[in-house]
């Protein structure tokens, strides 16, 4: 699929701005803080439903302004659908797609985005929390239906937690366990859920992820993934993961009335990455975590191009060239050929490898002032 057209009104520092994409590569070049990733932040948010740089959606309302607009009309196989979000500041958001009205969601499958970024060195360097996060959006992507089984079990948990406080503060023998047995009920339930959709979405990206890592640094090395659930003594069963979840919520009961908080579940999960037998997280140099991220974008591509009815996912890079040697430039470039349509963000073109012939939009305080051909 490819982005046909983007329009924005006072989203981030744009006021109105409005461009015709094709097929291809595109580079938007622009000095430092002229609105480069704004620009296609614009697209991730429609994709994703949220930003890849702030969890509230407030910041990408332009200053002084109380709501904001962004448009965009994608075209996969000869057929155009145009998502559009209105984000206000004190009243709900409104979603339209092709006129009618639309939640977050409904644009995921529609609208299939990867994006590289320089905080993705946080997959393999960071909390767990992003971890997690990076494969609940693809799972998301993969089984839509876990969107609202995120939420329940992250509201549950709430809840449950909650409960688990006001056990502490009043006399334990007084207050009746059974409410307790029912959010145990619902939080096993749907973290077995969780579970399940996260195992196959690891079972199916890290065949992808040792291929592309094997192509960027060479056959000789063996990375992989896997799913470190906070559940001890777990195998990849749903079922066995449910009856074992359950036990484990039990045998520490009173430890999580002791602390207010639910020691195990899939919100302590971790997704450990390993490279030639060692966590990425701690040992992989910089080179070698860069290589893993590349691969892990790149798998996260193969399988939504598989995967997907829309073929090709759109293919953003904000800013990536500007972290890579030379060699995992040429590799990157070269991994993209053939994609139906690649955004590149760059403060400066010769970041961008010559090899990738691209079509230049040039930006500046908030505008596109310039397009053309190299
Ligand atoms: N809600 C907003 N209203 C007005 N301006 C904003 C808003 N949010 C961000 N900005 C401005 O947008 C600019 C950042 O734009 P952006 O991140 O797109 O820069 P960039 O061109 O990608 O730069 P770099 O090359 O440094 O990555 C900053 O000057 C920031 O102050
Ligand atoms: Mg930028």
């Amino acid at each position: 699929m490819y982005l046909q057209r983007l329009s924005l009104r006072d989203f981030r520092n744009y006021g109105q701005a409005d461009l015709e994409l094709r097929p291809g590569v595109t580079v938007f070049v622009g000095r430092n803080g002229q609105g480069k990733t704004n620009f296609v932040e614009a697209l991730f948010l429609l994709a994703s439903g949220k930003s890849h740089r702030i969890a509230t959606n407030t910041a990408l309302i332009k200053k002084d302004a109380s709501s904001g607009i962004v448009r965009a009309t994608v075209v996969a196989h000869d057929r155009a659908l145009t998502c559009e979000w209105e984000l206000n500041r004190d009243n709900p958001d409104r979603l339209q797609l092709n006129g009618n009205a639309a939640k977050a969601g409904d644009f995921a499958r529609s609208l299939s985005v990867v994006m590289f970024a320089p905080e993705d060195v946080s997959l393999v360097r960071g909390e767990p929390a992003l971890r997690r996060t990076h494969i609940d959006d693809v799972a998301s992507w993969l089984f839509p239906r876990l969107r609202g089984t995120l939420a329940d079990y992250e509201r549950t948990l709430k809840q449950r937690n909650t409960l688990l406080k006001s056990l502490r503060a009043h006399s334990r023998a007084t207050v009746d366990t059974g409410t307790l047995d029912v959010w145990d009920e619902n939080v096993v339930r749907l973290g077995a859920e969780i579970f399940a959709a996260r195992t196959a979405t690891v079972t199916l990206l890290a065949p992808y992820v040792t291929s592309r890592y094997r192509s960027i640094a060479g056959a000789e090395h063996d990375p992989e993934m896997h799913v470190a659930s906070s559940v001890e003594s777990v195998d990849q069963d749903p079922e066995d993961y449910a009856r074992l979840f359950a036990e484990q919520l039990g045998l520490n009961r009173a430890a999580d009335v002791e602390r207010g908080q639910t020691s195990v579940g899939p919100h302590r999960d971790d997704i450990t990455f390993t490279l030639n037998g060692l966590p990425a997280k701690g040992y992989a140099s910089h080179g070698e975590t860069w290589s893993f991220v590349l691969a892990l974008r790149l798998a996260e591509l193969d399988v939504k191009r598989r995967e997907g009815p829309t073929g090709d996912p759109i293919v953003i890079l904000d800013d990536v060239f500007a972290e890579l040697d030379a060699t995992r430039r040429e590799l990157l470039s070269h991994s993209l050929q053939g994609v139906e349509q690649v955004l590149v963000t760059a403060a400066v073109r010769d970041d961008v490898p010559s090899s990738m012939s691209a079509h230049l939009t040039m930006i500046s305080s908030g505008s596109i002032v310039s397009e053309g051909e190299e």
